[in-house]
């Protein structure tokens, strides 16, 4: 675990540089970063296979132009870069299905066969909500060197998630799906805690520390817009941005949770809603939209308070997150999400796996499981939950 950490909004000036290189870029590599897709790109440059820097250059004067995961000013330099390293992988393929990886998820996403893995279920860390023990510092397609959510800003945040996904998209076969969990953050000064029990020890005022003794906070001044105490959009803006970079955005899932946790703000409402991005790489991918009413309850089928109608408002319990993962999602989230777009004996990926709770919903319903995670405690517990798993048939899930 780090000693300290602080963070401290800052959004750098840019300008497009002005020297021009006589590069050119595979249209593929240049759509993710301009946010546009092949049609409209023809519309304003006619049919091209690579394009120019001058061509790049006035993609990035559309209006049309909307940042996916590289800020406007560094688009040129990004690909100056992609076209130098992009035949430099040599790394190993991951072949082994049922098993878990320790390392970074982007690294080992790299290292799937391409439209190898029908379903990724998935939770990343949220932006600025935990320290976790062990991280991994990455440099980002943005130029930002930091462990994934401990961004300086949420924009940071939101391009490496959009970095993450746009790793992954390849790897999904063309009917596979991609469920992508998140909750919002709000731009507040705050002290970052370990796991939501110190949160709430710290809500019940048992925390006497002050805001110097803290060592890992958020601070809230100094962002480009966002003002103290307003909620960032975080997984609004992560779905935007993915269907520029080519998912189609199947659905915008809210999971109302059974609990949340307490939050003392008497400005507001309180928060008691995640989201579960559901994305594709076709229009029609494979959905078994009848399966949601013969799976059982304790696995993602229809739940107390819901209709016989699958809708975009899901009413899943809250993980009681009693065996040593902070953050972990309940059973029914994969078990659903896994049952609506899987076969039996179809892989799912979860790259930031960390309890394992995937990959037991995967082993429950007879599928293929690959799980990441950059913390061997994590691995571990995970190994023990999938293994109890699958010698447990009552199911129990902590
Ligand atoms: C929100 S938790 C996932 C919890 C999981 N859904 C469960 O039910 O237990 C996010 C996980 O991502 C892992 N993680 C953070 N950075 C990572 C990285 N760069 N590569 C792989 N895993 C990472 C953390 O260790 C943590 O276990």
């Amino acid at each position: 675990m780090i000693e300290s950490y602080e963070i401290k909004p800052y959004t750098q000036a840019g300008k497009i540089p002005a020297n021009r290189i006589n590069n050119l870029y595979p249209l593929e590599m240049v759509l993710p970063v301009v946010g546009m897709n092949e049609y409209f790109v023809k519309k304003i440059l006619g049919r091209h296979e690579c394009l120019t820097e001058d061509m790049v250059v006035e993609l990035l004067e559309q209006d049309a132009f909307s940042e996916t995961f590289v800020p406007r000013s560094m688009v040129l330099q990004y690909l100056r870069k992609k076209l130098l390293t992009s035949s430099q992988n040599t790394a190993s393929l991951i072949s082994e299905l049922d098993r878990l990886y320790k390392g970074d998820a982007i690294s080992l996403i790299d290292r799937l066969k391409d439209q190898s893995i029908q379903c990724v279920v998935t939770s990343t860390p949220y932006w600025a909500m935990r320290i976790y023990d062990e991280f991994f510092i990455r440099e980002w397609a943005d130029g930002e060197t930091c462990a994934f959510g401990l961004e300086q800003t949420p924009e940071g945040f939101i391009r490496h998630s959009v970095e993450t996904l746009y790793h992954l998209q390849r790897k999904l076969t063309p009917a596979g799906s991609l469920w992508w969990n998140i909750m919002d953050s709000y731009n507040t000064r705050t002290q970052i805690r370990n796991n939501a029990s110190e949160a709430l020890y710290a809500m019940q005022g048992h925390d006497k520390k002050t805001w110097k003794d803290h060592k890992y906070k958020r601070y809230s001044a100094g962002h480009s817009y966002l003002q103290d105490g307003e909620q960032c959009l975080i997984p609004q803006r992560i779905a935007e941005r993915a269907s520029r970079i080519g998912f189609y955005v199947k659905s915008m899932i809210s999971w109302c949770k059974t609990a949340s946790m307490p939050e003392p703000q008497q400005s507001r409402v309180s928060r008691n809603v995640e989201y579960i991005l559901h994305l594709t790489v076709q229009r029609t991918p494979l959905f078994h939209k009848q399966a949601y009413l013969s799976l059982p309850a304790d696995l993602g089928g229809k739940q107390d308070f819901e209709s016989e109608k699958l809708s975009d408002f899901w009413h899943l319990p809250t993980s009681a997150g009693g065996n040593g993962h902070g953050a972990q999602f309940p059973l029914q989230l994969p078990g659903r999400c896994i049952a609506l777009s899987t076969n039996e004996e179809d892989t799912v990926l979860d790259p930031f796996m960390g309890s394992g709770t995937t990959a037991m919903a995967s082993v429950i319903l007879n599928r293929h499981y690959i799980g990441f995670d950059i913390s061997d405690k994590y691995i571990q517990l995970a190994a023990r939950r999938i293994e109890n798993s699958i010698s447990n048939p009552q199911r129990k899930t902590e």
